[in-house]
């Protein structure tokens, strides 16, 4: 109505937040954990030392950082009554189904309602779900392939364990491949944290209702699966399979996502606060090069992805829209290589988003922020009176 909105003054804004864990610039593709950036953490740091400087605020010291891998491991054995949920999924089930139920039946076992202001028994809750949900992805996978569930191998490191947990075969002897192992670790350090994103703002608005920690990250989980979200790396590859199908015609479906009649849009591209290249889309692009090149792997979808990239970056209706590659674009391309099936890809960007995803829990609850409540514009009906059914 043109009216003057104005918020109560005892409105608490919980429509945004301040937080100190992540800072990203989308107009210069500046993106820092902590303060560090994202091109030195994916060159210099693993897994789970950006794991523990996103949670604990700093770069673990040599003694902390081996504590912490020795916790997760001691961690890493999941309940039997949790194998028995695994085997009662149907084949057919959703990887992205199976993690976000298991996570949050993880929450049955342990409500996960942490003291955070107890920094042991959050420590606790992060190196449990640290040490159980990578079991529980490598255990999805190999439920639907119908290999038996197994735990890997203990001395090997976390990232390392990961793939064998999920590619050990039962018949021959599991050949570690280096350069796998390190592309997956960039992986993960690449999606580990993004600040206020759709799953990162689920997670902390349900654990402001002080929902446990694990049920906050079972919504996260949830929340990531949409194809506009997480699920896009997954969407990218099946569209990236559906051009090669039709013959590698870029040029078609370049027109297809810029007619407003078709609902098609080039998956892997845009971003809500890149308006500039995902930095993060960078370093994955020329990793899904260093590996292809180093297994001499020749994926034509690799040379289709490059084709649409550079098709877009000269078009000016992508130019106007500021429309650039974004995380999701080539991730897809080296868990392929791993030889990680399409409908796991989310599942492997929630494995890299945890440790994000329990940071931003943890400052939320720390901050004792109030009950998420975002506000509304009301736009519907003035106040009108009740019609008995037989006059309607
Ligand atoms: C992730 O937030 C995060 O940080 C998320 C993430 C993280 O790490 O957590 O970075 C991970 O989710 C990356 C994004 C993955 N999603 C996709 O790749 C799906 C395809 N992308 C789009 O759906 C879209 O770009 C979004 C959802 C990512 C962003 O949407 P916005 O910011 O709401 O942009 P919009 O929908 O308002 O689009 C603006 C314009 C529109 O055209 P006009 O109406 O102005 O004419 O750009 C067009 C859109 O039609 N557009 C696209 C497009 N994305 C936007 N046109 C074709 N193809 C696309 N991919």
């Amino acid at each position: 109505t043109g009216g003057v909105i104005t918020l109560d003054p005892g409105y608490k804004n919980t429509g945004s937040c301040e937080s100190a864990i992540t800072f990203l610039d989308g107009e210069k593709g500046i993106l820092r954990y902590r303060g560090y950036s994202i091109e030195e953490l994916a060159e210099k740091a693993d897994f789970l030392e950006v794991a523990y400087l996103l949670i604990f605020g700093e770069l673990p010291t040599k003694d902390q950082n081996d504590k912490f891998h020795d916790d997760i491991k001691a961690q890493s054995l999941v309940d039997d009554d949790i194998r028995k949920i695994v085997d009662a999924f149907p084949k057919s089930a959703h990887p992205m189904g199976i993690i976000s139920s298991l996570t949050s039946a993880l929450t049955a076992f342990n409500p996960g309602s942490v003291n955070v202001d107890s920094e042991e028994d959050m420590y606790k809750s992060v190196v449990k779900i640290m040490g159980k949900l990578p079991v529980l992805v490598a255990w999805t996978l190999r439920k639907k392939q119908g290999l038996p569930l197994d735990y890997g191998d203990k001395n090997l490191g976390y990232v390392e364990n990961v793939l064998k947990m999920m590619f050990k075969s039962p018949n021959e002897e599991y050949k570690q491949n280096q350069i796998l192992v390190d592309a997956l670790d960039k992986l993960l350090i690449l999606h580990a944290d993004h600040e206020q994103n759709c799953s990162t703002s689920t997670v902390r608005i349900v654990g402001s209702a002080h929902a446990g920690l694990f049920a906050s990250l079972s919504a996260g989980i949830s929340a990531l699966w949409g194809p506009l979200h997480g699920g896009a790396n997954q969407a990218v590859l099946e569209m990236l399979e559906a051009i090669k199908e039709d013959g590698g015609d870029t040029k078609k479906y370049m027109a297809k996502a810029k007619d407003k009649n078709d609902p098609f849009r080039l998956m892997g591209f845009g971003h809500r606060v890149y308006k500039n290249f995902d930095p993060r889309a960078r370093i994955i692009k020329k990793a899904a090069d260093e590996v292809l090149g180093d297994l001499g792997i020749e994926d034509p979808i690799l040379d289709i992805a490059k084709g649409l990239e550079k098709e877009a970056l000269e078009d000016q209706y992508f130019v106007d829209r500021k429309l650039y590659p974004n995380v999701d674009f080539y991730s897809g391309i080296i868990y392929r290589a791993m030889g990680i099936p399409t409908d796991m890809f989310t599942v492997m960007f929630a494995l890299g988003r945890l440790p994000g995803w329990i940071a931003q829990w943890r400052e939320m609850r720390l901050r004792k922020e109030p009950i998420g409540r975002p506000r509304q514009l009301y736009i519907g009906e003035t106040e009108r009176s009740f019609i008995p059914i037989y006059n309607r």
